[in-house]
C-alpha cells in the first residue's frame, strides 16, 4: 500500500523544513536552551504548524519525544471538557528526561472566548510542567491574555520559490518526470499550501510517472488561467449563454463547487490584462457572491447570477 505523501515527507527535524527560516532559527534556539515558552502558531493550511511543532519536539527529545508530546485539536467534536482532561491526564505524568512536555492544540481559534478563558486557566495551572503550542489560521480570533502569554510565530504562505524547490525533491525522490508547464500548475493551484501540493502530485504520480499540466488541474479541481480567461471574456462580451455553458461543463468535468469557481476566479482574475476599474468590480462581485454561497445560497443560482452580472461591465471600462 501506499503511503500517504504528506505523512512520507513530514520532516523530521527543524533543520528539513523548508522556507520559514526566521522562524526555524527561533525554534532551534528553544531546543539548545532547553527553553520553550508558550507559542502561536498562526497561518494558513499546509504552511507547517503542526510539522514544526512536531520537528521542535523531536530535536528537544529524541527517542522520548512520544512521551513527552500530546497533539489535541482544540475543536475536537466531544468538546472543551474532553480536551481539558486529555491535557490534565497528560500533565499528571511527569515529563521523561525533560523539564517539561509540550501540548499542542491544533484549531484554537476555533474555540469560543468563554472556552478560551478556561484554556488560559488550564495553562497556567499546568506552566510548571506543561508549555503549550496553539495553533490557528487567524491569531485575532485568540483572545488577547493568551496572547500575550505566548511567543506568536507566524507562517506564510511558502514562496513560489520555495515551492518550485520543494516540487524537484519530490520529483527526485519518487523518480517522476515533470514538464515544466506541469510544474507551474502545481505552483498555481497548491497556493503556497505544501499539503495541498503533496496530495495534487501523489494523485498525479498514481496513474504516470510523467507530470502533465493538464491532469494536474483535473485532480486539483482547479480552473486554469487561460479557462477563467476565456469564460471571463464571454461575459464581458455579453455571450452570457455561452459563458454559463463553458463554466457549467467545466464544473462537472472536474467535480468543481460554486466556491471551488470563485476561489479560481479570484485567483486568477489578477493575472489577466483587465483595466484596474474591471478588476475592481469583479472583485467586488466575488467578495458578494462567495458571502451569499456561504451563507447557504444555492451555489448553481448564484454563479449564473455572478455571470449575468459581468455582462452588465462595459467591455472597456
Ligand atoms: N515548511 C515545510 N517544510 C517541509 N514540509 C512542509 C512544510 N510545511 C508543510 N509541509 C508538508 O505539508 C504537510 C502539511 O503540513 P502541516 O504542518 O500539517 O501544515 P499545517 O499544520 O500548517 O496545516 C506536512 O506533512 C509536510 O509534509
Ligand atoms: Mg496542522
Amino acid at each position: 500500500m501506499q503511503e500517504i505523501w504528506t505523512e512520507k515527507y513530514r520532516p523530521d527535524s527543524l533543520s528539513h523544513m523548508v522556507g520559514h527560516e526566521a522562524i526555524t532559527q527561533r525554534l532551534q534556539a528553544f531546543v539548545s536552551q532547553h527553553t520553550v515558552p508558550h507559542c502561536l502558531f498562526a497561518g494558513p493550511a499546509g504552511t507547517g504548524k503542526t510539522t514544526a511543532a512536531l520537528a521542535m519536539a523531536k530535536d528537544l527529545y529524541g527517542e522520548q519525544w512520544r512521551n513527552n508530546f500530546l497533539e489535541l485539536n482544540a475543536s475536537d467534536d466531544r468538546g472543551i471538557d474532553i480536551v481539558r482532561s486529555k491535557i490534565k491526564d497528560f500533565a499528571r505524568t511527569k515529563p521523561l528526561g525533560a523539564p517539561f512536555k509540550i501540548i499542542f492544540l491544533d484549531e484554537s481559534d476555533a474555540l469560543t472566548p468563554d472556552a478560551q478563558q478556561a484554556l488560559r486557566r488550564t495553562m497556567e495551572r499546568y506552566s510548571e510542567s506543561c508549555r503549550f503550542i496553539l495553533s490557528c489560521n487567524f491569531s485575532s480570533k485568540i483572545i488577547e491574555p493568551i496572547q500575550s502569554r505566548c511567543a506568536v510565530f507566524r507562517f506564510a504562505r511558502l514562496s513560489n520559490e520555495a515551492i518550485a524547490t520543494y516540487i524537484e525533491r519530490i520529483g527526485g525522490y519518487e523518480e517522476l518526470y515533470i514538464e515544466e508547464e506541469a510544474k507551474n500548475a502545481l505552483i498555481t493551484v497548491s497556493q503556497g499550501d505544501l499539503r495541498k501540493l503533496l496530495n495534487v502530485m501523489q494523485a498525479v504520480a498514481i496513474t504516470s510517472d510523467t507530470i502533465a499540466a493538464h491532469i494536474v488541474y483535473e485532480v486539483s479541481a482547479s480552473l486554469k488561467t487561460e479557462e477563467v480567461r476565456s469564460i471571463l471574456d464571454k461575459a464581458l462580451a455579453q455571450e452570457f449563454e455561452q459563458a454559463r455553458k463553458q463554466l457549467r461543463s467545466l464544473m462537472i468535468d472536474r467535480g468543481l463547487d460554486g466556491l471551488d469557481v470563485m476561489r479560481d476566479l479570484h485567483r486568477t482574475i489578477f493575472e489577466l490584462e483587465l483595466s484596474e476599474e474591471q478588476k475592481m468590480h469583479i472583485v467586488q462581485l466575488l467578495g458578494e457572491y462567495e458571502f451569499r454561497i456561504t451563507e447557504g445560497a444555492s451555489p448553481d443560482i448564484q454563479i449564473e447570477s455572478f455571470l449575468a452580472q459581468l455582462t452588465q461591465l462595459s467591455p472597456q471600462e
